[in-house]
Parts: C-alpha cells; structure tokens; sequence
C-alpha cells in the first residue's frame, strides 16, 4: 500500500505548524528511510502514568569513574549484529589486541593517546572516531586517561551514500585521517603478547618480536579516523531533519548518526526544534550523550546512554517544548546507534541504570 491518503487536522509539511494544542506523532517504516505518517494527538505520547513491561525507555547515568569500568571494557547492549561496550583506561594496557570476531568503531569520549596498528599509528583525542576492521592487530597506548565508547559490528563500517548532496556532504574525504606505514614502538621486551579474540574467547599468542613490524602496505583494508567535530551537519530552518539526516557510519542492519552543534530552527516559520514524537517502530535506539546541553531531555549529563526500544513511542521532555522557544542554536554533541533488531540489555547495564528513567517524562 503506497498511497498518500489524509484525514482530518493536518499540516503541509511535516514538524511544521504543528496545530494549536496538538502533539505531533511520526509512524514511519525503515528508521527515517520509509513510507511515514503524521498523527495529530491531543495528549504527548509519553505522557504515561506508568509502564508495566519490558519496552521501559532506559538510561544509563554516567558511568566511566566507577570501578566496573576501570581498566576494562563492558558490554552494556548486543544482538547479532552488534554489541555496545564502555571503558575508561587510564593507562596502557599490556597486551597487543586483535577482534576476529567483529569490526570496531571507538568513540573517544575524553582522553588522548594513539591507537599502534600493523598499518601505523593512528593519535586519537576527544572526539575521534576510529574505525579498526576486524582483524587488525592493534594496541592501545594511553597518554591521557581514556573514556572511550566501543563498537563491535558483525559487518563493516561504511560511509553513508551523500546522493544529492554530493562527495563532500557531511564530511570531506580529507577529513579522514589514515595511517602512514610505522613499526611499533616498543622494541626492548622480551615478549610481546596478541590478544585475539575470536567467538568471544581469547587467544593468547606470544612473540619475541613486536608484531608491529610493517614496513609499508597497499589496497583498500586499513584503519581509519574521523573527528566528530568535522562532522558537518545538513540543516533546512523550515523543517526538522530526521536522525537519518546525521548517519555516519552505515554497518549492516544498524546506523551510527552523529548530532552535532548546530542552527536551530526558525520559530518565525514555526517549525518544530524538538525531536518529534516516534515510535521507530523498527529500530531500536542507542543515544550516547558526549557533550553539550540535552535540552530535548531532562537530567542527561554527558557520558550517558539512553535506550528506546522499539514499539513504545519516545520524544521531548515537557520541558523541552518552552525551552526551545527562545533558542538558537544547540551546541549538544550525540552518538546515536539505531539497530534494525531489538538488543538486549547485559547484566552490568541492569546494575548500574537508572531505573526511574521512564519517570521523567511525567510531570
Ligand atoms: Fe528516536
């Protein structure tokens, strides 16, 4: 069934001139890809009493100072295409590590440091993306304690297709940072260990020599780096642009979006500056909060996570809706993860959440 059909209040254009003492719903197919509809409520749709169930919107407070996640990396969401981890390192790790299990993609929330790689060495700080493909040998060497988000993907990380908006859209091939051939660093110990994960269990393998011992390479394989402040977002001030608009990376069956710094829209127009209400109701969502003020949600600090499942609606805290009268622009800075199949939650994730989350919303 393809066609337009309407019905009762309405707009012309979609989040704009949103009908007095309405709420906005958007049913969309396909993440923001598919075919959509608007509804035009009387109430929010979160504007529940309570929820009794496993389709709670969930979220992770900051978490990177307590001791689970010192000198360590966990999983706090995965399904079989994906698994979300966190980790704060204040120092290097010992080992040399290879993932023979998935792709990577880190996400440094604060810290510096270099990744060494059999291509080179990649320096990383706040901000960066480094996307590592599944089988590299790598090792992480920390100059500045380290918050990092980790992405292991079950298929590669690729750029997102620009379409119309051309080969320098969202960011600029000479934005990407690739490594020059280099050996590794440490020369004088007399064991060098790789760590290579494969089925979820490790492998150690040990050698005399630091494994990083490339003299040069070729071809289309190789880590990468992109900085989240060279991201540039695509904007309209007469119309709210769906999350879809910010993908990055694109990995089999979930996207990774980046929100940026950014124009808000103009009221003169009367556009709606808040996410609309949607129930993505065939993704799941994953909002890693970096920096800057959430002012579409109430009490987010930066290095939080939420989680909005599938099936159950999401949108603006009430407050939102007057703060984002007399603003401008939004300097919030966000990593988001939306997955085609449901995750699930580990058992850290139960431990450490907020479980009043789904609260906020009521007033
Ligand atoms: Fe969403």
């Amino acid at each position: 069934m393809e066609s337009f059909k309407s019905s009762g209040t309405h707009t012309k254009q979609a989040h704009v001139k949103i009908p007095k003492g309405h709420y906005e719903e958007e049913h969309g197919r396909k993440g923001f890809f598919g075919r959509v509809s608007h509804l035009y409520h009387q109430n929010p749709l979160t504007n529940w009493t309570n929820i009794d169930g496993d389709l709670k919107p969930r979220n992770l407070p900051p978490v990177f100072d307590l001791p689970e996640l010192q000198e360590n990396d966990q999983c706090f969401f995965y399904n079989n295409d994906v698994r979300i981890n966190m980790g704060t390192f204040s120092k290097t790790v010992e080992n040399y590590l290879r993932n023979a299990d998935f792709d990577e993609m880190y996400f440094i929330h604060e810290g510096e440091g270099r990744f060494e790689t059999v291509y080179g060495h990649i320096p990383y700080k706040r901000g960066d993306y480094i996307i590592m493909p599944r089988g590299t040998t790598y090792k992480i060497f920390v100059d500045k304690k380290t918050k990092l988000l980790n992405v292991e993907s079950a298929s590669e990380f690729e750029e997102p297709d620009r379409g119309m908006l051309g080969p320098n859209a969202l960011y600029d091939q000479t934005a990407i940072f690739t490594p020059e051939a280099a050996y590794g660093s440490e020369q004088d110990k007399k064991e060098y260990i790789v760590q290579i994960k494969r089925e979820g269990k490790m492998t150690h393998v040990s050698y005399p020599n630091n494994p990083l011992d490339v003299s040069g390479w070729k071809g289309s394989v190789y880590p990468w780096r992109l900085s989240i402040y060279d991201y540039c977002p695509v904007n309209s001030h007469r119309y709210h642009i769906p999350p879809s608009g910010h993908t990055t990376f694109v990995c089999r069956n979930f996207v990774v979006c980046s929100f940026v710094e950014r124009p808000l829209e103009s009221s003169e127009h009367g556009v709606l500056k808040v996410p609309f209400y949607h129930s993505n109701i065939d993704f799941d969502e994953i909002l890693f909060y970096h920096q800057g003020n959430f002012f579409s949600r109430d009490n987010i600090d930066a290095g939080a996570i939420t989680f909005h499942p599938q099936g159950i609606h999401h949108g603006p805290h009430p407050k939102a809706f007057e703060k984002a009268d007399d603003k401008e622009w939004t300097d919030e800075y966000a990593v988001m993860i939306d997955t085609r199949y449901p995750l699930k939650r580990t058992e850290i994730f139960e431990k450490l959440e907020n479980k009043d989350y789904w609260k906020s919303w009521m007033s």
